[in-house]
């Protein structure tokens, strides 16, 4: 492995040391493995994946609202690791288009920021998406369930981020969207099992809360 990437792994290791909101570093070190499987299939160039897989959180707006708008971190520690300044801009860029906003998401321009983006949106869905879900909502004392409080769909970038809702709602206003967002032919295949299971349990989910099941 390369020596950027264990200093990579030890800086994000640190930055996360305290996160309970569902960005620790075990989410990074899991998109980091899932880009690195992607990029493998896909034919990507490995150690762009990788870096940007490892620091797509690093400047995240609620992690690091001061940083975020010129990736601060992230550039810092690429900068300190002698890479260059190209790359650094592709790494950025990669960042910049990761993250989920409603009907307002874009698709990565490169085969590498598809690979990232796909392999965080996995992270998102499955055994572990619902963990996460349920783990950042507990962090917000979001509430669990209301029947009373409809799902939104098709909403913006800033209605999605402004809205207040339920943890149960997040799976139709957005867990349910990814699989149809991905990008690669290797990410699609993963997704198809995990959404399953997430259907799955709400259906089980909403049977129980009626008391059918
Ligand atoms: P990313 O930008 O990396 O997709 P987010 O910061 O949006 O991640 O979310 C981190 C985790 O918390 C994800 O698993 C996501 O689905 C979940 N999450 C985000 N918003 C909500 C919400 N309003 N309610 C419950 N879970 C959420
Ligand atoms: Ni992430």
């Amino acid at each position: 492995m390369d020596a950027i990437i264990n200093d990579a792994i030890a800086y994000v290791k640190q930055v996360f040391a305290n996160d309970y909101s569902g960005h620790d570093f075990f989410h990074t070190l899991r998109v980091y493995k899932m880009a690195t499987r992607i990029a493998e299939e896909e034919g990507a160039y490995l150690l762009i994946v990788q870096l940007a897989a490892l620091l797509h959180d690093v400047d995240d707006i609620k992690l690091s609202p001061a940083t975020h708008d010129n990736k601060d971190r992230a550039v810092g520690f690429l900068r300190e690791h002698g890479v260059s300044e190209n790359e650094i801009a592709l790494i950025c860029e990669i960042i910049s288009e990761v993250s989920f906003r409603g009907a307002d998401s874009t698709a990565p321009r490169t085969i590498e920021g598809k690979c990232v983006q796909d392999a965080d949106r996995l992270d998102a869905i499955g055994a572990i998406g619902i963990a996460r879900t349920f783990a950042f909502g507990g962090n917000r004392n979001q509430t669990m369930y209301d029947p009373d409080v409809k799902p939104l769909l098709n909403m913006s970038e800033s209605q999605y981020h402004n809205h207040v809702s339920t943890t149960l709602n997040h799976f139709y206003e957005k867990l349910f969207l990814l699989k149809d967002l991905l990008n690669t032919a290797t990410a699609k295949e993963i997704a198809k099992r995990r959404d399953e299971y997430m259907q799955a349990f709400v259906t089980e989910f909403l049977a129980e809360w009626e008391g059918i099941l």
